[in-house]
Formats: structure tokens, C-alpha cells, sequence
């Protein structure tokens, strides 16, 4: 080949050589023991006399040639900082988004449809007194709802809440009249724990008193409530019950949100679901608290929270909610 074909050629792999152990192959193929060059170089003394010096000195110019392409290039590559691993192609990770519990966000919704009834959020305690858990509420010493066996004791006769209703003695206790309260919050029993029931779950107490309020009322905002939580189509009936902190009492049945009335599993086929406790406020609870008698009336409601998110999501074991497992919870995010 003739040398000036080979020189070129040998720049154009040097110039394309991108890493230093190509470059390396490039040089042995030019400059090493049996490369081009080398024996280009070693034929030169087999050469006619006149002819050797004009060879030898273009060999040697073009060994030159080659060797300091060789030496630039290898600088340019060795010192390129190195490829960067991230492929900027590639789809991001999205940020875990925190959410509020399936709990929570029934409180939340269930406030927010009360604050717009005029409806104050108040919060009570937990470790209660038996006054407040029971004796205030109209709960005579022989109910058994005082058992052991049904309310967890603490020491010095104190006792875990076993419902929230424990708040509106609270509230009525400090407060006069008008009042119109919503308390959501947890209540323990010392249930044995299955799908459908736990030793602590939550509890929304509803309370207003004033002069003048009826059972009629009572309906009204329940109804208001069912309607704008569950949505317009929602028929909802009251059942004659006993509390002993209401008179009248009544428990609240809702048409089912599964089935729309028609009869499913959730309702057992009649079509309707229990969703609270409500009544008149007895008058016997405004003497506990120190109301002077006859002068105020009231109605009183309580629901349970994991019932209702229960419901509104389809979950059919209430343990569910108490675990902190991620793949059930993201599913409300
Ligand atoms: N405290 C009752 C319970 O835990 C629920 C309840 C019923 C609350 C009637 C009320 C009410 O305020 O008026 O079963």
C-alpha cells in the first residue's frame, strides 16, 4: 500500500478510537511487531542503496506521524470525565404521597358535612371517669355495659371511654346553651377481636341542645347528613330502641348504598343498614350536668366510624384498618 494511503488511514482509526484499549489495538496494528510501520521500517535494508534513504526517511515520518496521534488522542480520552450512568430517559420515581387513614377521612367528610349544619368539632378524653362514661349518661350502677367484662378499668376507677357520648357531659358540663357539638374520637370495649369487631374503635357524638328543638329536628339533620355523605338517593328510617341517655331513642337505619334496597349480603336482604344511635336528650342527662330542669331540650345522635368506611368501601374485616400495611391503605390515597 502506498505509505501516504497508510498514514491517512492509520489517523482515521486513531481519530475514531474511543477508549484507550482500542486505541491500543490501533497501534499494534500500525506500530507493533509485525505491525504496518514496523514492517515497512524492517523492509527499508532490503532496499537498491539509492533507494533506502528517501524510503527510510518517510518510513520514519510516518512512525512519527502515527505515534503522535497515538499520544493526542490517548490524552483526549483518557482524561473525558466518564460517561454518566443515569439514563435520563428513563421515567421517574414518584414520590410517596402520604393520605389520610380510611378512618380518618370518614371523620373529615363527616365534620366538614356538620360544620355546614353550624355543628362545632369538640374533642374529649380517653381515660374517663365512671360519672362521665356512665352515671351522667342515666347508665344505673347494675347496667352491665359497666362490667369488667365490657369496659376496660384503670387503676384508681378510671375507665377507657366506651363511647363518645362521655362528651357531651363534658361539653354540657362547662357550657350553657345553645350548643351544637360534633366529637369524633376512639372508644375501647374488651370485645374479643374478629372481623367485625376490635377492642378500641372510633365513635362521632353528635349534640344539640337549645329551647326549642324537636324530634323532627333530630330527623332533619340526620337526614341532611345521610344524604349529603352518602349520597341523594339515600331513604332513611327510625326504629323505636333504648338508650338510657335519650327518651325517645331510636336507632337509624339507612337503604343500603350496595344494593340500593333491593336486598344484598351486606344488608342480610332487607335492604337496609343500621348506621346510628340517636334520640331526645333525656332530661335526667341536663340534671346531671346541672341544667336547671325543663328549660332546655336537645337531641343526641352517635355512629361508629369503621362501620361507615366499611360500607363506603366494601371491606369486610374491620382488622384490616388496624394494621398499617401499605397495599391496603394506598388503595385510599
Ligand atoms: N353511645 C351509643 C353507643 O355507643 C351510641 C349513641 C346512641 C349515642 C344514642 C347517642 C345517642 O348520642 O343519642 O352505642
Amino acid at each position: 500500500m502506498d505509505i501516504t494511503n497508510l498514514i491517512d488511514e492509520a489517523l482515521e482509526k486513531i481519530s475514531r478510537a474511543s477508549a484507550p484499549d482500542i486505541l491500543e489495538s490501533v497501534r499494534i496494528e500500525y506500530l507493533g511487531r509485525n505491525g504496518q510501520i514496523t514492517k515497512l521500517l524492517r523492509s527499508i535494508g532490503s532496499l537498491p542503496s539509492d533507494q533506502r534513504s528517501e524510503a527510510g526517511q518517510e518510513a520514519n515520518a510516518a512512525r512519527e506521524k502515527v505515534e503522535a496521534a497515538l499520544t493526542e488522542q490517548f490524552s483526549r480520552i483518557a482524561h473525558q470525565p466518564k460517561k454518566s450512568k443515569i439514563d435520563t430517559t428513563l421515567p421517574g420515581i414518584r414520590p410517596l404521597r402520604g393520605a389520610f387513614h380510611p378512618v380518618r377521612q370518614v371523620i373529615q367528610d363527616a365534620r366538614a358535612v356538620f360544620r355546614r349544619l353550624g355543628f362545632e368539632f369538640v374533642e374529649g378524653r380517653e381515660v374517663e371517669t365512671e360519672f362521665h362514661n356512665f352515671t351522667a349518661l342515666n347508665i344505673p350502677l347494675d347496667h352491665p355495659s359497666r362490667d369488667a367484662f365490657d369496659t376496660f378499668y384503670t387503676k384508681g376507677k378510671n375507665l377507657l371511654r366506651s363511647q363518645t357520648s362521655t362528651v357531651q357531659i363534658r361539653v354540657m358540663e362547662t357550657r350553657k346553651p345553645p350548643l351544637r357539638i360534633i366529637a369524633p374520637g376512639r372508644v375501647y370495649r374488651p370485645d374479643t377481636v374478629d372481623a367485625s369487631h376490635s377492642f378500641m374503635f372510633h365513635q362521632i357524638e353528635g349534640l344539640l341542645v337549645d329551647d326549642r328543638s324537636t324530634f323532627s329536628d333530630l330527623k332533619g339533620v340526620i337526614n341532611l347528613f345521610l344524604r349529603q355523605f352518602f349520597g341523594k338517593n339515600v331513604k332513611s328510617r327510625f326504629r323505636p330502641h333504648f338508650f338510657p341517655f335519650t327518651e325517645p331513642s331510636v336507632e337509624v337505619d339507612m337503604s343500603c348504598i350496595l344494593c340500593g334496597g333491593k336486598g344484598c349480603m351486606t344488608c342480610k336482604r332487607t335492604g337496609w343498614l343500621e348506621i346510628m344511635g340517636a334520640g331526645m336528650v333525656d332530661p335526667a342527662v341536663f340534671q346531671s350536668v346541672g341544667y336547671p330542669s325543663g328549660k332546655y331540650r336537645g337531641f343526641a345522635f352517635g355512629m361508629g366510624v369503621e362501620r361507615i368506611a366499611m360500607l363506603r368501601h366494601g371491606i369486610q374485616d374491620i382488622r384490616l384498618f388496624y394494621e398499617n400495611d401499605l397495599n391496603f391503605l394506598r388503595q385510599f390515597s
